[in-house]
């Protein structure tokens, strides 16, 4: 794997009016997801909904990539001839993979997390390769709160989050480095923007000690925004602008692209958000787009419901969704798509 070729992938990642699907929920996340619309979260209810998502008619036109959970990179479609990444390589989708094992309690630091998975990252990486993903993830998270984030957990994670990104690249996969400020707590959106920004300081100060190539990586960061629990609500323009402030001060333009998650905000605002960025007058360094887990899938989940049945409204609910961020990739959504598109 050449230094071209991550950066080809990484380009391909963030090709015009696309945007990546997160479906990489660990055992724990997809059981709440289930439960909330009570199904129970047996591996064969797992299989048969990730293939439902990866059987969309159409999603490919939206779709640049799909991130696996390791469960998922080695399941198989119904029928045992094709294995989910090759399934999404035939549609032109590019499969990746989660490759953290989880935020753990930071040692001597109550309150804070730090990313775990660095061992036995080498070899999981070339096996995951040989699987067919081309790409990978790396969750940090960044908890506001009383005396948080600490100097010390911003340090760690941003440590950890390279070490991984330059095993990743020699892996051959593209690194997704994923700093997530969390949005819970009552802070209004200053505090998220000072996190934000002394994260994203840390993580290149990082990725550039440890030798990343950038051109060769995507940065997966939050939307800066008030915590879920503050008084006042931002307006979009407000996100949209603290958003795209911090990221030009602290990503250098080296990187292609910058895809978000959506951390919770509901699936129509995690949209409109992407769109106000991507409307502004001013032109950005890197694409900005969309790696949404929950902002996608919410929808689906609801409309399918763990009856095959449901299948064709859950895909046409994911293709929905899909478009609609697909139109906010060239700041080309409205409210009132999401009316016609209901129609
Ligand atoms: P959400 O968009 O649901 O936050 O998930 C994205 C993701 O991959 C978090 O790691």
């Amino acid at each position: 794997m050449t230094a071209h070729e991550l950066a080809e992938t990484a380009q391909a990642l963030v090709a015009e009016g696309k945007g990546i699907l997160a479906a990489d929920e660990s055992g724990g996340t997809i059981e709440k997801r289930f439960d909330s619309i009570g199904v129970e979260s047996t591996e064969e209810n797992r299989r048969a909904y990730r293939e439902l998502l990866f059987t969309t008619p159409g999603a490919n036109e939206f779709i640049s990539g799909v991130i696996l959970y390791d469960e998922t990179l080695r399941q198989v479609a119904a029928g045992g001839e094709h294995p989910f990444p090759l399934l999404l390589a035939d549609q032109g989708i590019i499969p990746g993979i989660k490759v953290d094992t989880g935020a753990k309690a930071l040692a001597g630091a109550p309150g804070e997390k730090i990313t775990e998975g660095l061992d036995g990252l080498r070899e999981r990486c070339a096996e995951y390769y040989a699987l067919g993903a081309r790409f990978a993830k790396w969750r940090a998270v960044i908890t506001i709160g009383d005396g948080m984030p600490s100097a010390y957990c911003i340090d760690a994670n941003a440590h950890a989050l390279a070490r991984y990104a330059a095993i990743a690249q020699e892996a051959g996969l593209v690194p997704i480095v994923e700093p997530e400020v969390m949005m819970d707590g009552d802070h209004g959106i200053e505090r998220c923007a000072e996190a934000t920004e002394a994260a994203l300081n840390a993580l290149y100060r990082e990725l550039h000690a440890q030798r990343v190539m950038l051109e060769g990586s995507l940065l997966k960061p939050n939307m800066v925004l008030p915590g879920a629990g503050h008084a006042t609500p931002a307006s979009v323009a407000e996100v949209a602008e603290a958003t795209v402030a911090v990221l030009r001060r602290c990503v250098p333009a080296a990187v292609p692209g910058i895809v978000f998650l959506s951390g919770g905000q509901s699936d129509t605002v995690a949209t409109a958000h992407l769109n106000a960025m991507n409307a502004m007058d001013t032109a950005q360094p890197w694409q900005l787009s969309f790696s949404y887990g929950r902002a996608l899938q919410a929808p689906t989940l609801e409309a399918w419901a763990g009856k095959a049945e449901n299948a064709t409204a859950a895909k046409d609910a994911l293709y929905r969704r899909a478009r609609l961020n697909g139109a906010a990739r060239y700041g080309r959504y409205s409210a009132e798509m999401e009316r016609e598109a209901a129609a």
